[in-house]
């Protein structure tokens, strides 16, 4: 067979060579160790020096041909492969859910974005801190320190000392947020700030961990009217009342002054509870006029501006809105429970559209 007749030969294998494993035998069948033009370069020692140069220069062409087809066959191939995939993976987005969608979204996470879209609607935004926080943003920062009684009665879960003796721990609340959020922003400031907190407790309405939510203002104006009224909108758009009865009972806590435990109207008949109906009270939520010394401790002269908070158990008010008994089934990632108390994933709640 001459030169040209096995570069044909070859070059037609390498075109019908329909994957890369038939690709590889063609390769190995004419470069390999026993190839068909390996075996020809043996040849050339047996020539005249004359015509080993002239029949290894062309044996040299024809390898670099080969090779040459040999690897955009290759690139056509792998191009064809990735093509064919995703062809058949393909998904179309524009579809609506199965129906028999089984994932439900827990009511906690539902009762969450309830309350960042009505909070949202006020002009609130969403603020952020760490569950493991120190001492300072926990509790002296918010007006406790180290020997108020507050401390006690936090059940704190603490972390082994540091080095300096400085023990961080798991926040006992979410007021910690208003402390970072004061040191990071200007007033005006208007937050909300959802998340986990963690106090050593369990019995029906305690849990190791829970939710609450923060609300912070700060400005130059800010007064006790204007909690009031927030906290009012609030409650009406989140249990979805006309009105609802607010009683604003004096307390105290450390990082505010005046303090109020807010308590809204409820009825038990039938044993279920109704909120904005009848003459029981439930109580929701701690706020009050942020103390001066928290204003300072966040970074602002409390000569200048002033505000008020509140915190609230996420949980607890998910218990009141869609009556559900035990606290503990929250956390306990039962099924059937999340079957029976969970939202339908696909139904976002908005203030336009509906919350539940
Ligand atoms: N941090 C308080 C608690 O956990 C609630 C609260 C927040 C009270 C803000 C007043 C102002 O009990």
């Amino acid at each position: 067979m001459s030169l040209a007749q096995l570069e044909q030969s070859i070059l037609a294998e390498v075109a019908k060579a329909s994957d890369e494993a038939a690709l590889e035998a063609v390769r190995v069948a004419a470069l390999g160790k026993k190839g068909s033009i390996s075996e020809r370069m043996k040849t050339l020692g047996a020539m005249s020096p004359e015509e080993r140069k002239e029949q290894g220069a062309a044996l040299n062409l024809l390898k670099d041909r080969v090779a040459e087809a040999l690897a955009a066959r290759k690139g056509l191939l792998a191009e064809e492969a990735l093509n064919a995939r995703l062809a058949a993976e393909r998904i179309d987005v524009t579809l609506p859910a199965r129906a028999e969608l089984k994932g439900t979204v827990h009511p906690v996470s539902q009762v969450w974005e309830e309350v960042v879209q009505i909070f949202g609607d006020l002009g609130f935004a969403v603020a952020e801190g760490p569950h493991i926080e120190d001492d300072f943003h926990n509790f002296d920062a918010l007006n406790i320190p180290p020997e108020h009684p507050a401390r006690q009665e936090h059940d704190t879960f603490f972390f082994n000392e540091k080095q300096d003796g400085s023990r961080m721990l798991l926040r006992t609340h979410t007021s910690p947020v208003q402390i970072r959020t004061m040191l990071a922003e200007k007033p005006p400031i208007r937050i909300i700030a959802p998340g986990r907190t963690f106090r050593c407790d369990s019995d029906m309405t305690h849990t190791p961990m829970f939710n609450q939510v923060e609300g912070l203002v700060i400005d130059e104006k800010t007064h006790l009217g204007n909690l009031k009224w927030v906290l009012h909108e609030f409650c009406k758009a989140f249990f979805e009342v006309d009105d609802v009865k607010m009683r604003f009972r004096a307390s105290h806590f450390p990082f505010t002054e005046p303090s109020m435990e807010v308590d809204i109207n409820c009825s038990w008949e039938g044993g279920q509870v109704k909120i904005g109906q009848g003459d029981s009270w439930l109580e929701i939520l701690g706020s009050g006029m942020v103390h001066p010394n928290v204003i300072r401790a966040g970074g602002h002269d409390p000569d200048k501006v002033q505000g008020f908070a509140f915190g609230m158990g996420l949980d607890r008010i998910c218990m009141l809105k869609y009556g559900i008994p035990d606290l503990r089934a929250f956390f306990e990632a039962d099924l059937r429970w999340l079957r029976h108390y969970g939202f339908r994933a696909v139904n976002v709640p908005t203030l336009a559209g509906g919350l539940s």
